[in-house]
């Protein structure tokens, strides 16, 4: 089972998936997280490059190809071990990401993005995908109150950026209806928690 978290910067995926991740090591599952870009070596160091802030002249195919690519080896080394050795895979971030930023926000085009990583990762789609909804306002809101928080070259783009991946990301959500499910991420931590969670264990069950 390859599960999935997407949402704007400061959607609060990130926390969530981690309590959600502990709840299901509770439970017993077999499960491992990791996160995009990156969660290898080889990706993190490619991360480095797509945020790096200094990289201003990063052109906006290439930082698509180096998503596709740190994609790929993020598959290649642990997604795919993972999951042919029975285990459930929950990522932060993945496909639905490159689609809403670079396909929307980059103007690059949802099909074109989606090309480039169909060939990445041979066609791998999600099981499950957990979309966190909240309006780019409400979530930059969030970043910026978060003191601790480093803002990276994305989250540094300006509000019209953030606008048009939030768009692209409802696009994506009507055109996946089958594997993308939408949490109101405006609730209380826990509220959040608690969908994300109920929403996993009736997929794990086969109730969905
Ligand atoms: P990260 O710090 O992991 O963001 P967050 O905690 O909000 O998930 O940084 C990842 C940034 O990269 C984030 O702004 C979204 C962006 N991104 C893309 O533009 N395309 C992609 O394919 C992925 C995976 C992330």
């Amino acid at each position: 089972m390859f599960i999935t978290f997407e949402g704007p910067d400061g959607s609060g995926k990130s926390t969530v998936i981690k309590k959600v991740y502990e709840k299901l090591i509770n439970d017993g599952y077999p499960i491992i997280l990791t996160r995009e870009p990156g969660g290898t070596p080889i990706a993190e160091k490619i991360r480095n490059v797509i945020l790096d802030n200094d990289n201003t002249a990063l052109d906006a195919r290439t930082e698509a190809l180096l998503y596709a690519a740190s994609r790929r080896q993020h598959l290649v080394e642990k997604i795919r071990p993972a999951l042919k050795e029975g285990k459930i895979v929950l990522c932060d971030r993945f496909l639905d990401s490159s689609l809403a930023y670079q396909g929307g926000g980059r103007h690059l085009g949802i099909e074109n993005v989606l090309n480039v990583n169909l060939f990445a990762t041979e066609n791998t789609y999600p099981d499950l995908t957990l979309f966190f909804n909240i309006s780019p306002e409400e979530g930059l809101k969030r970043v910026s109150a978060d003191k601790k928080r480093i803002a990276d070259r994305l989250d540094n783009e300006n509000e019209n950026f953030h606008h048009d991946v939030y768009n692209a990301f409802l696009k994506v959500v009507n055109d996946n209806k089958n594997r993308i499910v939408v949490i109101d991420a405006t609730k209380s931590i826990d509220e959040v928690v608690d969908s994300a969670y109920k929403i996993i264990k009736d997929k794990l069950n086969g109730l969905r």
